[in-house]
């Protein structure tokens, strides 16, 4: 079941010779898996493999709370270690206030209190493409770009994250632009390309009217492109025309539990 080390053989900052402050631990929810791992905040990379656990089929705040909690005891964590935790939903000071793929009730709950009840530990709440993005920009591939760099998650729906110079601005929810009266991510995100059977070919028919949008509205200097389809990035991007390149994320799927650790010890600073 699990790909994390053995609790028993882990003392995280012992076996990896580090100060207790630089070890951070971030969570990532998403629809599917709920994973979590230890991060160096020296280094920005996993000092363990991450553990995955399914998003159960009811997402409630309890149903999560009870999953966030097996996530955490699984880890051998020094007691200081500040939890990030990112939700795919706009997140403001904690409280959750949009959540189109998970179950409705997380709408007005502050997830940090159900993180604390469950665990007994304090945590700071993030957008999950806002912490991948902020991941990209500290360690991946927006490090060091001037300008304006957009991060575009493509999975089931699409998060955005927007920086100039090294500054995050949360909650960009660029996936619900409207594009032929709905939420864009309904027509150009991957899950539509999986569940319709697109061809890459087919699909960026769509996701070139959407980035096409984005560009005209921003005029980002770069777009790095997350989410699982970004391994797949010579498939499509090649087929895209844009004034900005295109990169993929580096960070991967590890993006949203690297920049919510390091967003959390950031904010307990
Ligand atoms: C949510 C965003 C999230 C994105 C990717 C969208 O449906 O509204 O908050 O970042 O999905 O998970």
């Amino acid at each position: 079941m699990s790909k994390g080390t053995d609790k028993a053989t882990m003392n995280l900052s012992t076996e990896h010779s580090l100060e207790a402050d630089a070890i951070g631990f971030g969570i990532d929810i998403g629809g599917s898996g709920i994973k979590g791992a230890p991060v160096n905040l020296n280094t920005g990379r996993f000092l363990t493999d991450r553990f995955r656990l399914p998003t159960p089929k009811e997402s409630t705040p309890e149903a999560v709370g009870l999953i966030l909690r097996t996530i955490v005891e699984r880890f051998d964590l020094p007691e200081q270690v500040p939890i990030g935790v990112t939700f795919p939903g706009v997140v403001q000071h904690d409280v959750i206030a949009t959540a189109a793929n998970m179950h409705s009730d997380w709408v007005g709950t502050n997830l940090a209190e159900v993180v604390e009840t469950h665990t007994g530990r304090a945590a700071h709440i993030i957008n999950d493409a806002d912490a991948a993005g902020y991941a990209e920009m500290r360690y991946g591939a927006a490090k060091d770009v001037p300008g304006v760099v957009l991060v575009l998650t493509l999975g089931t729906g699409i998060g955005s994250a927007l920086i100039h110079n090294s500054v995050l601005v949360p909650n960009t929810e660029l996936g619900h632009l409207i594009m032929d009266g709905d939420s864009a991510e309904k027509i150009a995100s991957s899950g539509v390309k999986d569940k319709m059977g697109w061809s890459y070919e087919q699909w960026v028919v769509n996701l070139q009217r959407y980035v096409t949008h984005v560009e005209l509205l921003f005029s980002p200097d770069l777009f790095v492109f997350g989410g699982g389809v970004s391994k797949d990035h010579k498939k499509f991007v090649p087929l895209l025309t844009t004034n900005a390149p295109i990169v993929p994320a580096h960070l991967r799927n590890k993006a949203g539990i690297i920049g919510a650790a390091i967003m959390a010890a950031e904010a307990e600073a």
